[in-house]
C-alpha cells in the first residue's frame, strides 16, 4: 500500500550509509510501487554537484549494493527522476539552505523527513538550520542514526540540541536492528503464541544467550571505531534492544510507546555493574593478526596505523536483570569483529526436567533449547528429547523442530531499511528508540566503560578468526555452561 506523499532529504548523501543501506532501500520500496509518484528524494552534502551528477552516482551505488535482476532499466530510469540534489555545508557561512528551502517548495503539506546520515556532532547544527530556515513544518520528521552520544552526558547533549528545534514526536532514532525480520519475529513469537509465554521466566529458563558475531574488521571505519568499540558501537544499542526484547513484560498493545515503556523498565532493571565486578563479569578483547575467509587478515592495530589502542573490537558481559520474571536467570551477551562467522542468535536455554524416569542407556537428559537464528540462516529452532528409532530400547535424541525463513516464505526478505524509513513516513515510532530508552542504555554502560578506563588490564589479544579471548569462554563455562555452537 502506497504511503502519503513525502518528500525526504538524506543529509550526507555522498556516505557510505546513504549508497550502501538508504539508497537501494528507497530503490526497493519504489519498485514495490509503495512511493507515491509525487515524492521527492533530495539528496544533501557539502559537495557542489548537479542533479545529474547525483543521480550518477545513486544509479552507481544501486549497481552494486541492488541485485541485477532486481534493477529493471524502466524501474532504475524512473527512480532516478525523483532524486534532486543540493550542496549544502552546514557548517559554513553561505550553508545552502535557501537551496534547501528552493528544493522542497510546493512540499509544505507533504509529509517532511530529514534523515541526517552524518556524523553525530553535526545533528545539532543541522538542526538549528533547518529550524532557523523555517524547513520544519507540522509533518515533519528527522531521523538520526547511532551512535548517539559516547556516554549519558553526550548522550543527553545531543538529544538537547536536537530537542530544540523538534518534539520527541518528531524524532526517529534507527537501531536498525529493530528493522530485521528476524527480531520482529521475536515479538511474534513470543506474543501471538500461547506456547511460550507461559515458561518465559526464571522458573523454566536456565540462561539466555546472545551472540552477535561479525567476520568482518573495521573495514576503513577504524577512525570513528576507535573512539567508539565493541561495547559502544554493538552493546549500548543492538544487542540491548535484543535483550529488552527477549525479557520485556508483554506490552498491553503493539504501539510505539506501550512497546517502549516496556523495553524502558527492562533497561532500567539491567544490574548495575560497577567498580570491583567490572572485571569479572566482562571481558574485552583486541584481535590480532590471524586468517579469516580462507585468507590472511592484519590485526586491529595494524588497520589502525597505531600501535597503541586500547579499543575493544570483542566484548562478552553476564548482565542480569533484577526483576521477578528474570531473577538469577544470567543474560550472556558477546559481540566481536574478526570472528570465524558472521552469525546473529539468541538461544534460551530453558532448565532441566525436575526428575529424568529413563535410567541407565538412555544416556543424559539434554535442556530445550530455543534459538532464533537472526542472520544468516533466518529461522527458529527447538531442541527436544525424542526417542532414536529402532528395538534397541528407550534411548534418546536431541532433535531440532527447525523453520527456516527461507524455506518457509520463498519471497525476498526486505532489509531493516526499507521498513524503517516507511514506518518513519507513516508516523510508526514503535521500532525506534526514544530518549528515555537511549538514555537507560548509557546509565548502564557508562560505569562498564569506566571500570574499564581505571582497570589496569589491557584487552585480550584473540587471533583474528577465532571466537574472541579464551576468558570469554571462561566466564560462562565459570557458571557451568557452555556458548552454543555454530550449527548445533
Ligand atoms: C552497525 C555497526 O551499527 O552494525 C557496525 O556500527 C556493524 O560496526 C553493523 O558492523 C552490523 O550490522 P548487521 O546488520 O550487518 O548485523
Amino acid at each position: 500500500i502506497a504511503v502519503d506523499p513525502f518528500d525526504l532529504v538524506v543529509f550526507g548523501a555522498t556516505g557510505d550509509l546513504a549508497y550502501r543501506k538508504l539508497l537501494p532501500a528507497l530503490y526497493h520500496r519504489h519498485r514495490d510501487g509503495q512511493i507515491p509518484e509525487v515524492a521527492r528524494i533530495i539528496g544533501c552534502s557539502r559537495r557542489p554537484m548537479s542533479d545529474e551528477a547525483y543521480q550518477k552516482l545513486t544509479e552507481a551505488a544501486l549497481e552494486k549494493f541492488v541485485p541485477a535482476d532486481e534493477r529493471e532499466p524502466e524501474q532504475v530510469a524512473s527512480f532516478l527522476k525523483r532524486i534532486s540534489y543540493v550542496a549544502i555545508d552546514a557548517t559554513a557561512e553561505k550553508a545552502g539552505w535557501p537551496e534547501l528551502a528552493k528544493a522542497l517548495e510546493g512540499g509544505k503539506d507533504r509529509i517532511r523527513a530529514f534523515y541526517l546520515a552524518v556524523a553525530p556532532d553535526l545533528f545539532g547544527i543541522i538542526c538549528e538550520g533547518l529550524g532557523a530556515h523555517h524547513l520544519v513544518t507540522p509533518k515533519t520528521r528527522v531521523i538520526i542514526e547511532k551512535p548517539i552520544g559516547k556516554s549519558l552526558a553526550s548522550a543527553n547533549a545531543l538529544n538537547d540540541s536536537i530537542g530544540k528545534v523538534f518534539k520527541e514526536s518528531q524524532i526517529y532514532r534507527i537501531d536498525h536492528y529493530l528493522g530485521k525480520e528476524t527480531v520482529q519475529n521475536l515479538m511474534a513469537l513470543r506474543f501471538a503464541n500461547a506456547l511460550f509465554e507461559p515458561v518465559w521466566n526464571a522458573n523454566h529458563i536456565d540462561h539466555v544467550q546472545i551472540t552477535v558475531a561479525e567476520s568482518l574488521g573495521v573495514e576503513g571505519r577504524a577512525g570513528y571505531y576507535d573512539t567508539a568499540g565493541a561495547l559502544r558501537d554493538m552493546v549500548q544499542n543492538h544487542i540491548l534492544q535484543l535483550v529488552c526484547l527477549v525479557a520485556m513484560e508483554p506490552p498491553g498493545r503493539f504501539d510505539a510507546d506501550a512497546l517502549r515503556d516496556e523495553k524502558l523498565k527492562v533497561l532500567r532493571a539491567l544490574k548495575p555493574i560497577v567498580d570491583g565486578d567490572v572485571d569479572s563479569v566482562t571481558v574485552r578483547g583486541q584481535y590480532k593478526a590471524g586468517a579469516s575467509a580462507g585468507g590472511p587478515v592484519p590485526g586491529y592495530l595494524e588497520e589502525l596505523g597505531n600501535d597503541e589502542s586500547n579499543t575493544e573490537t570483542f566484548v562478552a558481559v553476564k548482565a542480569e536483570i533484577e526483576n521477578w520474571r528474570w531473577a538469577g536467570v544470567p543474560f550472556y551477551i558477546r559481540t566481536g569483529k574478526r570472528l570465524p562467522s558472521r552469525l546473529s542468535e539468541i538461544v534460551v536455554n530453558f532448565k532441566a526436567v525436575p526428575h529424568s524416569i529413563f535410567e541407565g542407556a538412555a544416556g543424559q537428559l539434554a535442556s530445550n533449547q530455543l534459538i532464533m537464528r537472526l542472520q544468516p540462516d533466518e529461522g527458529v529452532r527447538l531442541w527436544l528429547m525424542i526417542k532414536d528409532p529402532g528395538p534397541g530400547g528407550m534411548r534418546l535424541r536431541h532433535v531440532p523442530l527447525d523453520m527456516s525463513f527461507a524455506q518457509t516464505f520463498k519471497v525476498r526478505s526486505p532489509e531493516a531499511y526499507e521498513r524503517l524509513i516507511m514506518d518513519v513516513i507513516r508516523g510508526n515510532a514503535t521500532l525506534f528508540m526514544r530518549r528515555d530508552e537511549v538514555e537507560a542504555a548509557w546509565k548502564w554502560i557508562d560505569p562498564i566503560l569506566e571500570g574499564w578506563a581505571n582497570s589496569r588490564e589491557a584487552p585480550k589479544a584473540y587471533t583474528a578468526g577465532t571466537w574472541g579471548p579464551s576468558s570469554s569462554i571462561a566466564l560462562i563455562e565459570r557458571d557451568g555452561r557452555t556458548w552454543h555452537e555454530e550449527g548445533a
